[in-house]
């Protein structure tokens, strides 16, 4: 039988970009299992409606919702931050509401990343306006250091270093979403150049 190809997680591909594994598929997927059972615990006898944040946040809101006994419905939101560079100033609007209403339900927000914060910040106003049962944060990966606005997940995966991190949903041009692990993106310079160049 032919062996298996080596995968070389290192290697740079044509434009210069290499990933390099930060959290592999297994460790998410346990960790995701715990916080199932952790939100199902604080929970036992609610319906749970799952909302998440286009588009990141979509990988972690399927494993999430398969992981969670009982009653699971969800939802999606979209917002725009007219880029990275002007999130910090605070500057993030909708571009895409929910199909229905959260009043009176147990809201679970799940998002890929807190970073700024300004993202949940944002969203955590909107929602408490319009009457939640519960309002609780999951979030599975966390950078402390970037933090601007003040808030916190109820439910983290894990906290990372200040790395540009891609896979599972986070993406570098719209690239990389699908890996099953989270890794830290470098770029060769001179190949990312080129790259660019033609
Ligand atoms: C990411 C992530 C959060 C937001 C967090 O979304 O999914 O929504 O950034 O950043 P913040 O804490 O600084 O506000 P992104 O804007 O990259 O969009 P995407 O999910 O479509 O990739």
């Amino acid at each position: 039988m032919p062996k298996p190809r080596k995968i070389r997680q290192r290697a740079a591909n044509r434009r210069g970009e290499r990933v390099k594994i930060l959290i592999s598929g297994g460790r998410i997927q346990r960790r995701i299992q715990a916080l199932a059972k952790q939100i199902r615990r604080d929970f036992p006898d609610e319906p749970l409606h799952l909302v998440s944040v286009l588009k990141g946040g979509v990988f972690f809101l399927t494993d999430l919702a398969r992981s969670i006994a009982g009653e699971v419905s969800f939802d999606f939101i979209a917002v725009s931050s007219y880029g990275k560079a002007t999130r910090s100033s605070g500057q993030v609007r909708l571009t895409r509401d929910l199909d229905s209403s959260i009043e009176g339900k147990t809201v679970i927000l799940v998002e890929d990343i807190l970073d700024t914060g300004m993202t949940l910040q944002y969203l955590l106003k909107l929602f408490q306006q319009r009457k939640p049962k519960h309002l609780r944060v999951a979030v599975l990966l966390d950078k402390p250091e970037r933090r601007i606005a003040p808030v916190r997940a109820d439910y983290l995966g894990f906290s990372i270093p200040n790395e540009f991190v891609v896979g599972y949903g986070l993406d570098y041009a719209e690239r990389y979403r699908n890996l099953p692990y989270v890794g830290v993106l470098s770029l060769d310079s001179k190949v990312a150049k080129k790259a660019a160049e033609k």
